[in-house]
Protein backbone atom coordinates (compact mmCIF):
# COMPACT_ATOMS: atom_id res chain seq x y z
CA UNK A 1 0.00 0.00 0.00
CA UNK A 2 1.41 3.38 -1.10
CA UNK A 3 1.27 5.77 2.19
CA UNK A 4 1.23 9.27 0.12
CA UNK A 5 -1.87 8.08 -1.13
CA UNK A 6 -4.05 8.91 1.75
CA UNK A 7 -3.76 12.68 0.79
CA UNK A 8 -5.71 11.78 -2.74
CA UNK A 9 -9.03 12.93 -0.67
CA UNK A 10 -7.11 16.46 0.15
CA UNK A 11 -7.54 17.23 -3.69
CA UNK A 12 -10.98 17.24 -5.29
CA UNK A 13 -10.19 16.77 -8.64
CA UNK A 14 -8.60 13.69 -8.14
CA UNK A 15 -12.59 12.02 -7.55
CA UNK A 16 -13.26 12.19 -11.00
CA UNK A 17 -9.91 13.22 -13.54
CA UNK A 18 -6.56 11.63 -13.77
CA UNK A 19 -4.30 14.45 -13.27
CA UNK A 20 -1.03 13.73 -14.60
CA UNK A 21 0.16 17.77 -15.26
CA UNK A 22 1.44 18.77 -12.06
CA UNK A 23 4.38 20.06 -13.91
CA UNK A 24 1.69 22.33 -15.40
CA UNK A 25 -0.94 23.37 -12.59
CA UNK A 26 -0.51 21.17 -9.35
CA UNK A 27 -4.44 19.90 -8.01
CA UNK A 28 -5.93 22.10 -5.79
CA UNK A 29 -6.19 21.38 -2.17
CA UNK A 30 -9.06 21.44 -1.05
CA UNK A 31 -8.01 23.44 2.44
CA UNK A 32 -7.62 26.57 -0.35
CA UNK A 33 -10.75 27.34 -0.30
CA UNK A 34 -11.03 27.65 3.37
CA UNK A 35 -7.85 30.09 3.06
CA UNK A 36 -9.28 31.64 0.60
CA UNK A 37 -12.18 32.48 2.55
CA UNK A 38 -10.09 33.37 6.02
CA UNK A 39 -8.40 36.07 3.24
CA UNK A 40 -12.31 37.77 2.72
CA UNK A 41 -13.14 36.75 6.08
CA UNK A 42 -10.40 38.81 7.50
CA UNK A 43 -10.94 41.70 5.18
CA UNK A 44 -14.25 42.08 5.76
CA UNK A 45 -14.30 41.81 9.46
CA UNK A 46 -10.47 43.55 10.42
CA UNK A 47 -10.52 45.98 7.91
CA UNK A 48 -7.24 47.94 8.03
CA UNK A 49 -6.08 46.48 10.77
CA UNK A 50 -5.13 43.24 8.87
CA UNK A 51 -2.16 45.12 7.30
CA UNK A 52 -0.46 45.02 10.91
CA UNK A 53 -2.30 41.39 12.03
CA UNK A 54 -0.41 39.80 9.57
CA UNK A 55 -0.48 41.14 5.76
CA UNK A 56 2.25 43.48 6.25
CA UNK A 57 4.86 40.35 7.11
CA UNK A 58 2.99 38.05 4.80
CA UNK A 59 5.84 37.65 1.94
CA UNK A 60 8.13 36.47 4.41
CA UNK A 61 5.95 34.53 6.42
CA UNK A 62 4.68 32.34 3.65
CA UNK A 63 8.06 32.56 2.32
CA UNK A 64 9.14 30.47 5.94
CA UNK A 65 7.05 27.58 4.11
CA UNK A 66 8.83 27.53 0.80
CA UNK A 67 12.49 28.25 2.99
CA UNK A 68 12.03 24.60 4.57
CA UNK A 69 11.27 23.03 1.15
CA UNK A 70 14.17 24.04 -0.62
CA UNK A 71 17.35 24.61 2.07
CA UNK A 72 16.91 27.92 2.55
CA UNK A 73 16.68 29.72 6.51
CA UNK A 74 13.72 31.42 8.11
CA UNK A 75 13.78 34.98 6.60
CA UNK A 76 15.47 34.35 3.60
CA UNK A 77 12.75 33.47 0.75
CA UNK A 78 10.36 36.50 -0.09
CA UNK A 79 7.44 36.00 -2.28
CA UNK A 80 6.70 37.85 -5.35
CA UNK A 81 4.25 37.74 -7.72
CA UNK A 82 6.01 35.67 -10.78
CA UNK A 83 9.51 34.83 -11.50
CA UNK A 84 9.54 37.25 -14.29
CA UNK A 85 9.39 39.64 -11.76
CA UNK A 86 11.96 38.01 -10.19
CA UNK A 87 14.20 38.03 -12.83
CA UNK A 88 13.83 42.09 -13.26
CA UNK A 89 14.90 42.21 -9.44
CA UNK A 90 17.69 40.04 -9.21
CA UNK A 91 19.13 41.42 -12.62
CA UNK A 92 18.91 45.29 -11.58
CA UNK A 93 21.34 44.74 -8.61
CA UNK A 94 24.05 44.36 -11.03
CA UNK A 95 25.83 47.47 -13.51
CA UNK A 96 26.09 45.88 -16.95
CA UNK A 97 28.04 48.40 -18.18
CA UNK A 98 31.29 47.86 -17.75
CA UNK A 99 33.31 45.05 -18.83
CA UNK A 100 31.80 42.33 -16.83
CA UNK A 101 28.82 42.32 -18.48
CA UNK A 102 28.03 38.68 -19.32
CA UNK A 103 24.97 36.55 -18.48
CA UNK A 104 25.08 33.35 -19.41
CA UNK A 105 22.03 31.46 -19.94
CA UNK A 106 21.23 27.82 -20.45
CA UNK A 107 19.39 26.75 -24.07
CA UNK A 108 16.40 25.06 -22.13
CA UNK A 109 15.73 27.98 -19.75
CA UNK A 110 12.46 29.08 -18.91
CA UNK A 111 11.60 31.58 -22.14
CA UNK A 112 10.59 34.65 -19.92
CA UNK A 113 13.82 34.53 -18.16
CA UNK A 114 15.65 34.76 -21.44
CA UNK A 115 13.21 37.66 -22.40
CA UNK A 116 14.18 39.57 -19.43
CA UNK A 117 18.08 38.95 -19.62
CA UNK A 118 18.02 40.17 -23.45
CA UNK A 119 15.72 43.38 -22.28
CA UNK A 120 19.01 43.90 -20.62
CA UNK A 121 20.66 44.15 -23.92
CA UNK A 122 19.91 48.31 -23.93
CA UNK A 123 22.03 48.64 -20.71
CA UNK A 124 25.02 47.01 -22.23
CA UNK A 125 24.47 43.05 -20.94
CA UNK A 126 26.02 40.39 -22.95
CA UNK A 127 23.37 37.56 -23.29
CA UNK A 128 25.22 34.31 -24.32
CA UNK A 129 22.81 31.12 -23.88
CA UNK A 130 24.09 27.27 -24.17
CA UNK A 131 22.61 25.78 -26.67
CA UNK A 132 21.66 21.98 -25.80
CA UNK A 133 22.72 19.33 -27.85
CA UNK A 134 19.42 17.50 -28.68
CA UNK A 135 16.71 20.20 -27.05
CA UNK A 136 16.62 17.86 -24.13
CA UNK A 137 19.66 18.07 -21.85
CA UNK A 138 22.66 20.70 -21.03
CA UNK A 139 26.13 18.88 -20.10
CA UNK A 140 27.07 20.48 -17.21
CA UNK A 141 30.78 20.85 -19.12
CA UNK A 142 29.11 23.00 -21.32
CA UNK A 143 27.82 25.47 -18.99
CA UNK A 144 31.16 25.92 -17.08
CA UNK A 145 33.06 26.29 -20.33
CA UNK A 146 30.80 29.44 -21.33
CA UNK A 147 31.50 31.20 -17.94
CA UNK A 148 34.49 33.54 -17.89
CA UNK A 149 36.13 36.71 -15.75
CA UNK A 150 33.58 38.99 -17.89
CA UNK A 151 30.48 37.17 -17.05
CA UNK A 152 28.92 38.83 -14.41
CA UNK A 153 25.61 36.37 -13.61
CA UNK A 154 24.80 32.58 -14.45
CA UNK A 155 21.18 31.32 -14.64
CA UNK A 156 19.99 28.35 -15.62
CA UNK A 157 17.09 25.81 -14.75
CA UNK A 158 17.47 23.19 -12.25
CA UNK A 159 15.23 20.68 -13.66
CA UNK A 160 14.31 21.94 -17.64
CA UNK A 161 10.87 22.68 -18.29
CA UNK A 162 10.64 21.34 -21.99
CA UNK A 163 12.54 17.60 -21.16
CA UNK A 164 12.22 17.29 -17.20
CA UNK A 165 16.77 17.10 -17.14
CA UNK A 166 18.44 17.73 -14.14
CA UNK A 167 21.51 19.93 -13.99
CA UNK A 168 24.34 19.97 -11.24
CA UNK A 169 23.75 23.70 -9.47
CA UNK A 170 26.59 23.30 -6.81
CA UNK A 171 29.37 22.80 -9.93
CA UNK A 172 27.59 25.40 -11.86
CA UNK A 173 27.45 27.63 -8.69
CA UNK A 174 31.24 26.87 -7.62
CA UNK A 175 32.61 27.64 -11.27
CA UNK A 176 30.35 30.99 -11.21
CA UNK A 177 31.91 31.76 -7.65
CA UNK A 178 35.09 30.78 -9.20
CA UNK A 179 35.94 33.75 -11.94
CA UNK A 180 33.74 36.39 -9.27
CA UNK A 181 30.12 35.57 -10.71
CA UNK A 182 26.82 35.05 -9.09
CA UNK A 183 24.56 32.29 -9.75
CA UNK A 184 20.78 31.96 -10.26
CA UNK A 185 18.87 28.81 -9.98
CA UNK A 186 14.92 28.33 -11.64
CA UNK A 187 13.47 26.18 -9.54
CA UNK A 188 9.93 26.28 -10.76
CA UNK A 189 10.04 22.46 -11.94
CA UNK A 190 12.21 21.15 -9.16
CA UNK A 191 10.80 22.34 -5.59
CA UNK A 192 8.39 19.96 -4.38
CA UNK A 193 9.38 17.07 -6.45
CA UNK A 194 13.14 17.18 -6.66
CA UNK A 195 15.14 18.02 -3.38
CA UNK A 196 17.06 21.35 -3.33
CA UNK A 197 19.58 22.62 -1.02
CA UNK A 198 19.83 26.37 -1.66
CA UNK A 199 22.43 26.87 0.78
CA UNK A 200 24.45 23.28 0.53
CA UNK A 201 24.74 24.17 -3.31
CA UNK A 202 25.98 27.78 -2.55
CA UNK A 203 23.42 29.63 -4.65
CA UNK A 204 23.36 33.35 -5.19
CA UNK A 205 19.99 33.71 -5.94
CA UNK A 206 16.70 31.06 -6.66
CA UNK A 207 13.83 31.86 -7.76
CA UNK A 208 10.37 29.76 -8.60
CA UNK A 209 6.81 29.78 -8.55
CA UNK A 210 3.87 27.82 -6.98
CA UNK A 211 1.46 26.85 -9.54
CA UNK A 212 3.36 23.47 -10.28
CA UNK A 213 4.53 20.74 -7.87
CA UNK A 214 3.86 23.05 -4.75
CA UNK A 215 0.11 23.17 -5.59
CA UNK A 216 0.13 26.74 -4.59
CA UNK A 217 -1.97 28.32 -7.71
CA UNK A 218 -0.98 31.15 -9.15
CA UNK A 219 0.25 34.86 -7.90
CA UNK A 220 2.76 33.10 -5.65
CA UNK A 221 5.94 33.29 -6.86
CA UNK A 222 9.18 33.20 -4.12
CA UNK A 223 12.55 34.43 -4.11
CA UNK A 224 15.65 33.67 -2.37
CA UNK A 225 19.01 35.76 -1.65
CA UNK A 226 22.10 34.72 0.06
CA UNK A 227 21.91 35.94 3.26
CA UNK A 228 25.89 37.53 3.28
CA UNK A 229 24.72 39.00 0.09
CA UNK A 230 21.92 41.60 1.11
CA UNK A 231 24.22 44.40 2.34
CA UNK A 232 25.61 44.38 -1.32
CA UNK A 233 22.70 44.57 -3.27
CA UNK A 234 20.98 47.37 -4.19
CA UNK A 235 17.96 46.22 -6.88
CA UNK A 236 16.55 49.07 -8.61
CA UNK A 237 13.69 47.83 -9.44
CA UNK A 238 12.22 48.39 -6.24
CA UNK A 239 9.51 50.32 -3.86
CA UNK A 240 8.48 50.85 -0.60
CA UNK A 241 8.10 47.76 1.21
CA UNK A 242 11.82 47.98 0.73
CA UNK A 243 12.34 51.31 2.69
CA UNK A 244 14.00 51.10 5.97
CA UNK A 245 11.41 53.47 7.07
CA UNK A 246 8.24 52.63 4.73
CA UNK A 247 5.88 54.88 6.92
CA UNK A 248 8.00 57.48 6.92
CA UNK A 249 6.59 57.95 3.30
CA UNK A 250 10.43 59.99 2.97
CA UNK A 251 10.77 60.97 -1.15
CA UNK A 252 14.35 61.15 -3.37
CA UNK A 253 16.00 57.87 -3.50
CA UNK A 254 15.70 54.76 -1.37
CA UNK A 255 16.92 53.85 1.64
CA UNK A 256 17.24 50.13 1.60
CA UNK A 257 15.98 48.01 4.49
CA UNK A 258 18.58 45.36 5.97
CA UNK A 259 16.80 42.65 5.60
CA UNK A 260 14.89 40.46 3.25
CA UNK A 261 12.26 43.24 2.64
CA UNK A 262 14.96 44.97 0.21
CA UNK A 263 14.12 42.45 -2.16
CA UNK A 264 10.42 43.58 -2.33
CA UNK A 265 8.40 46.28 -4.30
CA UNK A 266 4.74 47.39 -3.99
CA UNK A 267 1.79 45.99 -2.07
CA UNK A 268 2.23 42.14 -1.97
CA UNK A 269 -0.59 39.76 -3.73
CA UNK A 270 -2.22 39.50 -0.32
CA UNK A 271 -5.37 36.51 -1.73
CA UNK A 272 -2.73 34.73 -3.16
CA UNK A 273 -0.67 34.04 -0.55
CA UNK A 274 -3.30 32.93 1.67
CA UNK A 275 -4.42 30.31 -0.63
CA UNK A 276 -0.85 29.14 -1.75
CA UNK A 277 -0.16 28.13 1.37
CA UNK A 278 -2.33 24.99 1.95
CA UNK A 279 0.03 23.20 -0.83
CA UNK A 280 3.46 24.39 0.84
CA UNK A 281 2.30 22.82 4.07
CA UNK A 282 1.31 19.84 2.39
CA UNK A 283 4.52 19.04 0.91
CA UNK A 284 5.87 19.80 4.08
CA UNK A 285 4.05 17.37 5.79
CA UNK A 286 5.01 14.44 3.56
CA UNK A 287 8.65 15.56 3.00
CA UNK A 288 10.39 16.13 -0.61
CA UNK A 289 12.55 13.08 -0.04
CA UNK A 290 9.44 10.69 0.19
CA UNK A 291 7.85 12.68 -2.71
CA UNK A 292 11.07 12.09 -4.81
CA UNK A 293 11.32 8.45 -3.72
CA UNK A 294 7.60 7.86 -4.99
CA UNK A 295 8.33 10.05 -8.39
CA UNK A 296 11.22 8.30 -9.13
CA UNK A 297 9.81 5.04 -8.73
CA UNK A 298 6.87 6.26 -10.76
CA UNK A 299 8.34 7.73 -13.78
CA UNK A 300 10.43 4.56 -14.08
CA UNK A 301 7.10 2.86 -14.79
CA UNK A 302 6.12 4.98 -16.90
CA UNK A 303 9.06 4.74 -19.08
CA UNK A 304 8.46 1.00 -18.72
CA UNK A 305 5.47 1.05 -20.30
CA UNK A 306 6.26 3.32 -22.75
CA UNK A 307 8.84 0.69 -23.97
CA UNK A 308 6.53 -1.98 -23.97
CA UNK A 309 3.66 -0.04 -25.79
CA UNK A 310 6.46 0.89 -28.61
CA UNK A 311 6.61 5.16 -27.53
CA UNK A 312 9.73 6.88 -27.88
CA UNK A 313 10.75 8.54 -24.63
CA UNK A 314 12.41 11.55 -24.65
CA UNK A 315 13.40 12.09 -21.17
CA UNK A 316 16.84 11.29 -19.16
CA UNK A 317 16.84 7.55 -18.04
CA UNK A 318 19.31 7.72 -15.50
CA UNK A 319 17.59 9.17 -12.03
CA UNK A 320 20.30 11.94 -11.29
CA UNK A 321 19.00 13.77 -14.25
CA UNK A 322 15.43 13.12 -14.33
CA UNK A 323 13.02 15.18 -12.55
CA UNK A 324 9.16 14.84 -12.22
CA UNK A 325 8.20 14.26 -15.63
CA UNK A 326 8.20 11.97 -18.37
CA UNK A 327 7.96 13.19 -22.22
CA UNK A 328 6.13 10.71 -24.66
CA UNK A 329 6.92 11.22 -27.92
CA UNK A 330 3.92 10.01 -30.27
CA UNK A 331 2.63 11.34 -33.71
CA UNK A 332 0.44 14.17 -33.69
CA UNK A 333 0.89 14.56 -29.51
CA UNK A 334 -0.82 17.49 -29.88
CA UNK A 335 -4.01 15.92 -31.05
CA UNK A 336 -3.51 12.93 -28.74
CA UNK A 337 -3.29 15.13 -26.02
CA UNK A 338 -6.55 16.89 -26.92
CA UNK A 339 -8.25 13.54 -27.70
CA UNK A 340 -6.80 12.35 -23.49
CA UNK A 341 -8.44 15.27 -22.01
CA UNK A 342 -11.84 14.33 -23.72
CA UNK A 343 -11.32 11.06 -21.97
CA UNK A 344 -10.59 13.25 -18.39
CA UNK A 345 -6.76 12.17 -18.19
CA UNK A 346 -5.12 15.63 -18.12
CA UNK A 347 -1.54 16.08 -19.34
CA UNK A 348 -0.27 18.77 -21.69
CA UNK A 349 2.34 19.05 -24.72
CA UNK A 350 5.45 20.68 -25.95
CA UNK A 351 6.38 21.19 -29.54
CA UNK A 352 9.90 19.49 -29.75
CA UNK A 353 9.32 17.52 -26.82
CA UNK A 354 6.12 15.85 -26.80
CA UNK A 355 3.37 14.77 -24.20
CA UNK A 356 4.39 15.69 -21.09
CA UNK A 357 3.16 13.22 -18.18
CA UNK A 358 3.33 13.90 -14.56
CA UNK A 359 2.42 12.37 -11.81
CA UNK A 360 2.90 13.73 -8.11
CA UNK A 361 2.60 12.55 -4.79
CA UNK A 362 -0.71 12.06 -4.84
CA UNK A 363 -0.89 9.55 -8.58
CA UNK A 364 -1.83 5.64 -8.38
CA UNK A 365 0.06 3.01 -9.78
CA UNK A 366 -3.21 2.44 -11.81
CA UNK A 367 -3.40 5.92 -13.05
CA UNK A 368 -0.11 5.36 -14.75
CA UNK A 369 -0.83 2.15 -16.65
CA UNK A 370 -4.62 4.10 -17.70
CA UNK A 371 -2.60 7.12 -19.42
CA UNK A 372 0.24 5.30 -21.21
CA UNK A 373 -2.90 2.31 -22.10
CA UNK A 374 -5.30 5.29 -23.52
CA UNK A 375 -2.32 7.12 -25.41
CA UNK A 376 -1.58 3.56 -26.91
CA UNK A 377 -4.95 3.35 -27.96
CA UNK A 378 -5.30 6.89 -29.35
CA UNK A 379 -2.43 6.36 -31.96
CA UNK A 380 -3.48 2.77 -32.82
CA UNK A 381 -7.35 4.34 -33.48
CA UNK A 382 -6.11 7.48 -35.18
CA UNK A 383 -3.30 5.05 -37.30
CA UNK A 384 -6.92 2.66 -38.19
CA UNK A 385 -8.63 5.97 -39.75
CA UNK A 386 -5.82 6.98 -41.71
C1 LIG B 1 11.04 26.66 -15.22
C2 LIG B 1 9.95 27.69 -15.27
N1 LIG B 1 10.22 28.98 -14.97
C3 LIG B 1 9.27 29.93 -14.99
C4 LIG B 1 7.97 29.63 -15.32
C5 LIG B 1 6.90 30.71 -15.32
O1 LIG B 1 7.33 31.92 -14.87
P1 LIG B 1 6.34 33.05 -14.32
O2 LIG B 1 6.21 32.82 -12.84
O3 LIG B 1 7.02 34.32 -14.62
O4 LIG B 1 5.02 32.89 -14.99
C6 LIG B 1 7.65 28.31 -15.64
C7 LIG B 1 6.27 27.91 -15.98
O5 LIG B 1 5.49 27.95 -16.63
C8 LIG B 1 8.66 27.33 -15.62
O6 LIG B 1 8.40 26.04 -15.95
Amino acid sequence: MDPLLRWRGEFPILGHTTYMISHSLGAMPRRAAERAREFTDTWAERGVRAWEEGWWEMPVTVGNLIASIIGAGEGEVIMQQNVSIGQAIVTSCFNWSGRRNKLVTDGLNFPSNDYVYHGLERQGARVVSVPSPDGMTMPTESVLEAIDEETQLVSVSHVAFRSSYVQDLAAIAERAHAVGAMAIADLYQSAGTVPVDVRAWNLDFAIGGSVKWLCGGPGAGYLYVRRDLWPRLEPAFTGWMAHEQPFAFAGGPIRYTGDAYRFLNGTPNVPALYTARSGYEIVNAIGVAAIREKSLRQTARLMELADEAGIRVNTARDAAHRGGVVVLDVADGYDVMRELGRREILVDYRPQAGIRVAPHFYTSDQELEQTVGEIRAIVEERAAVR
